[in-house]
């Protein structure tokens, strides 16, 4: 409504434990420093689906304007209440995630098929010898898991030397990569090389095997490529991972694309961020340019910290001022 002067957001966030997702809260809360009538309502579902439907309600409640939301798993109780919100005139924002119905205005994020289909064509080229490969799946149920597994099979149906052995169910995290790659070591004893659907599982899966003394190693592809010393880049740097394949978080372009709508503007109903391969031949020229970023973006956040307190300071004095001119 154009008579309000702040709009608040609704964020539902599937989960908000993890590197990636941390990643994206920042790029959104960059973002959204350039428009200050922005009010940002954040909510955590912690990885279950019926927090999140708990979580939209509250945000309903709350009176939002718009909600953005990665939904947990693309099941019909979320896809429902998704629809719920978006039947009462919210406008709604997938971010990274889908639902399995058309109740929404934008879905920002990569294109997770065409980057399972390119890891497929990657592969043989990768593998020097054998093509045994374990696939680590993120949540089964969630949709960037299910595409980057169809874009996969997709991949490698084009190559026969290429043979997925195993099926591991890592759920998106570390703890549960671990557990099930310690339940499956006969059959990562057998790969030569480990797909996970993102660089934490792959990393971990790959902890496993060194501790279980697996020799040689499988080779360890992974998928979100960040920036930082423990993730994605720097281990492509050293070696630790053979590739990954980046995945931005579309945080950015979710508050751009809400502040369209709000506006009463178009938006692009898909908005598809780009991925590229991530590996030996390009490493040291993406690194260079995600460090130089990284710094970019902390004087951009220092710059707002300052800014917000000399705004606090000109609040101040222009009640102290206030209360000299009024005595
Ligand atoms: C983070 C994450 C990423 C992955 C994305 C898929 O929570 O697991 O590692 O690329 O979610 O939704």
């Amino acid at each position: 409504p154009a008579e309000k002067k702040t709009y608040s957001i609704g964020f539902s966030q599937c989960t908000g434990g993890d590197e990636w997702r941390r990643v994206m809260l920042n790029d959104i809360n960059r973002e959204l420093t350039l428009y200050p009538d922005f009010r940002l309502i954040y909510k955590d579902a912690a990885n279950s689906t019926a927090t999140q439907l708990a979580q939209i309600k509250e945000l309903v409640q709350q009176d939002i304007d718009l909600l953005i939301i990665s939904p947990n798993e693309t099941s019909p109780v979320l896809t429902a209440a998704i629809d719920e919100v978006f039947q009462k005139g919210i406008p709604v924002i997938l971010l990274d995630r889908k639902i399995t119905s058309e109740s929404y205005n934008s879905f920002i994020g990569a294109d997770n098929l065409e980057i399972g289909r390119m890891v497929g064509e990657a592969l043989p080229t990768l593998l020097k010898k054998g093509g045994k490969i374990v696939e680590v799946w993120g949540l089964a149920s969630s949709s960037p898991a299910q595409e980057r597994h169809k874009g996969l099979i997709e991949g490698i149906s084009k190559k026969p030397a290429v043979q997925i052995i195993g099926q591991l169910y890592g759920q998106w995290e570390q703890d549960t990569a671990r557990k099930v790659a310690l339940a499956n070591l006969d059959i990562l004893r057998e790969a030569d090389l480990v797909f996970a659907h993102n660089d934490v599982m792959a990393l971990s899966v790959q902890q496993v095997c060194k501790e279980a003394g697996i020799r040689p190693l499988p080779l360890f592809v992974g998928i979100d490529g960040l920036p930082g010393p423990k993730s994605g880049l720097q281990k492509i740097m050293e070696g630790t991972l053979t590739a990954t394949f980046l995945y931005p978080t579309g945080g950015e372009e979710a508050i751009e694309t809400a502040a369209r709508i709000l506006a009463g503007k178009a938006a692009k109903r898909e908005y598809v961020l780009n991925s590229i391969r991530i590996d030996r031949s390009n490493i040291k020229a993406i690194k260079t340019q995600s460090d130089k970023l990284l710094l970019q973006q902390q004087d951009i956040e220092s710059l707002n910290q300052r800014i917000g307190q000399l705004n606090d300071t000109y609040a101040s004095q222009k009640n102290a001022l206030y209360v000299i001119i009024t005595c």
